[in-house]
C-alpha cells in the first residue's frame, strides 16, 4: 500500500472519476449473491471518499448505475436503487459534516422512482454550499445520453448551427461546473469505459487496476494517483522536454 508521503501533494488530480466495478464477481467468487458485492462496495467507497478528502482532491465522482444497467435482472435493478436510497439517507449527513456538497448526474427519467429523485434534489439541496469537496453521483447515467439531453437543450434554445461550438454543449452537460476529470479509474480488470462521462474523458488520465470495487480503499486510490503523477499529459502538444508531468490543465481556458 502506497503511503501518502510518496505523493506529490502539490499535483493531486482536481478532479477523480471511478468506474466501480467489479462487485459482482467480487460475491461469485466468494459464493455469495451478487447483491452482497454491491453491499460490500459501500466501505470501499466511504474510504476513497476519505482518502480524497484527506490529500484535497475537489472533485470526485463515481458511476453509479448506467443507462445499460437497466438491462440487468429485475431484482438486482430493484437492489441497487434500493441500496443507493439507503446509502443516501444513512450516509448524507456524514457527508455534509464533513464538508462534502453532494450532486448527481444521469437522465432524470420515469424509471427512477420519485421517491429517489426526491431524495436526490433533497441530498443536493442540504449541501450546495459545502466547499471542500464535490461528491458527484452518476445514477442512471449515460455518456451519450448526456450528449442528446445537451444536444436537445442546443436545439430546444434555438441555436443556429454555424454557432455551435464545443463550449454550446459543454454547458448544457449535466453539471455545467464539473470540470473534465484529470484521471479516470476503473477496477476489476475491465479496459472500457462504458459510457462513462464520454465528452469529460476526453484527455483524462485512465488507470485500471484488477482490484475488484470492494477491496478497493484508499491506499489504492494513492497508487493510481502516484501513477498519475508519473504521466506526461501533452493535449496534442509535443512534449516540452517533461516539463508538463501531470498538470492538471489544458491551458485552453
Ligand atoms: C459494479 O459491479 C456495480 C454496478 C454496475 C452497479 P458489477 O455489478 O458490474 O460487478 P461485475 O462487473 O458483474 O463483477
Ligand atoms: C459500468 O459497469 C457501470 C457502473 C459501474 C455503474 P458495468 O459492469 O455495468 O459495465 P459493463 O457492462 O461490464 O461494460
Ligand atoms: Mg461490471
Amino acid at each position: 500500500m502506497v503511503i501518502t508521503a510518496e505523493l506529490d501533494l502539490d499535483r493531486v488530480p482536481a478532479h477523480i472519476a471511478c468506474v466501480m466495478d467489479g462487485n459482482g464477481r467480487w460475491a461469485q467468487s466468494r459464493g455469495l449473491p451478487r447483491t452482497e458485492g454491491h453491499r460490500a462496495g459501500e466501505e470501499a467507497l466511504f474510504d476513497v471518499v476519505e482518502g480524497a478528502l484527506d490529500i484535497g482532491v475537489e472533485w470526485l465522482t463515481v458511476y453509479a448505475f448506467s443507462t445499460e444497467n437497466w438491462r440487468r435482472p429485475a431484482a438486482e435493478v430493484r437492489f441497487l436503487i434500493e441500496f443507493n436510497e439507503d446509502i443516501l439517507l444513512r450516509r448524507r449527513d456524514e457527508l455534509h459534516e464533513r464538508g462534502v456538497r453532494i450532486r448527481f448526474v444521469g437522465r432524470r427519467d420515469r424509471r427512477v422512482p420519485k421517491r429517489l429523485l426526491d431524495l436526490m434534489d433533497d441530498t443536493t439541496e442540504l449541501t450546495e454550499h459545502n466547499s471542500r469537496m464535490t461528491f458527484t453521483i452518476a445514477f442512471n447515467y449515460g455518456g451519450r445520453a448526456e450528449i442528446v439531453d445537451a444536444v436537445r437543450a442546443v436545439v430546444d434554445a434555438g441555436i443556429s448551427a454555424d454557432r455551435i461550438t464545443e463550449r454550446t454543449i459543454a454547458r448544457r452537460l449535466y453539471d455545467p461546473e464539473m470540470p473534465e476529470p484529470d484521471l479516470m479509474i476503473r477496477t476489476s480488470g475491465e479496459f472500457r469505459t462504458s459510457n462513462f462521462l464520454l465528452w469529460e474523458l476526453a484527455y483524462s488520465e485512465l488507470y485500471f487496476t484488477d482490484t475488484a470495487w470492494p477491496d478497493f480503499r484508499r491506499g489504492d486510490l494513492f497508487e493510481a494517483i502516484r501513477a498519475y503523477q508519473e504521466r506526461e499529459r501533452r493535449f496534442g502538444r509535443v512534449s516540452p522536454n517533461g516539463a508538463s508531468k501531470a498538470s492538471t490543465t489544458n491551458g485552453d481556458g
